[in-house]
């Protein structure tokens, strides 16, 4: 199939477009250094043109209430030139459980992203999955100070980033999810995450052994983004695909 992957270039998306063209899809891979800035179109609709499949893994340079007006025009843009192009799929990279947290201004504007999509014109697929394993390091480095890091108890279920790829580019082959009922009842929602569920600070207790560097986790409920997640409300619903990746296997 020819697929275009935009934020081809990214974390997610620089292995998704290795994966995709190992599978034998003709693949391009789109970012601001390859000419197509989403917020402003330049690029489009060259960038979509022949292609059969969109994906999008790009990301907000920020995590704060710009993220949602960020979020809202690229997917506008994109969804736009897909459309015109007669593009079949657009399959959006997304994380699971973001409508329950509304009080987090970077889920907010994950939900905006959605929102577009499942507004625009063309078919679509959302792969909504939980915390990449390899991000645990990065949320300890919001909270650490000297030799502490400060974590809340709140329950992840973080996924391995190569089971996130697998899991993107089988949707992406596939029939769009669009108009079939979600893992989590949302329409067209793929869920995606890992075997075990693991309080935050355990998953940086467990960083910590595998690679002492001299600092300690201590609890705290009011550190960090995560703190404001209530209860289990971005671990897997029911029905979600899980990897068999233990964070401990990653580590
Ligand atoms: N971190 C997690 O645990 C997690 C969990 C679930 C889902 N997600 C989602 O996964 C997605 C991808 O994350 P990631 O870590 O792979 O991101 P990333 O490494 O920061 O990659 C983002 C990509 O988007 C491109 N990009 C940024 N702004 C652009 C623009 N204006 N126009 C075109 N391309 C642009 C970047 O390239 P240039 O900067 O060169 O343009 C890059 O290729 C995000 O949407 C995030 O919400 C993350």
């Amino acid at each position: 199939m020819r697929i275009a992957v935009v934020g081809g270039t990214g974390f997610i998306g620089s292995r998704l477009v290795e994966r995709l063209r190992k599978a034998g899809h003709e693949v391009s891979a789109h970012a601001r250094n390859t000419g197509l800035d989403l917020l402003t179109g330049e690029g489009l609709p060259g960038a979509v043109e022949g292609a059969e499949v969109v994906v999008d893994t790009i990301d907000a340079p920020s995590f704060d209430a710009a993220a949602t007006p960020f979020f809202r025009t690229t997917t506008r843009n994109l969804l736009d030139a897909a459309g015109q192009a007669g593009v079949g799929h657009v399959v959006l990279l997304s994380i699971v459980g973001i409508d329950r947290v509304p009080q987090v201004d970077y889920y907010r504007a994950k939900v905006a992203q959605e929102d577009e999509v499942k507004a625009g014109p063309v078919p679509y697929s959302i792969v909504r999955a939980t915390q990449f394993m390899e991000f645990v390091p990065k949320i300890m480095e919001w909270t650490a100070d000297g030799d502490t890091v400060r974590l809340p108890t709140t329950p992840l279920q973080p996924v391995a980033a190569d089971e996130v790829v697998e899991a993107l580019a089988d949707v992406a082959a596939g029939a769009p999810l669009s108009g079939t009922d979600g893992t989590d009842g949302t329409d067209g929602t793929l869920d995606v995450a890992g075997p075990d569920v693991l309080p935050l600070d355990e998953l940086g207790r467990l960083t910590l052994d595998a690679r002492p560097d001299g600092r300690r986790v201590v609890v705290d409920e009011s550190a960090g983004l995560f703190a404001a997640v209530v209860g289990d409300a971005v671990t897997a619903p029911p029905g979600a695909r899980l990897g068999r990746v233990h964070y401990t296997d990653l580590l």
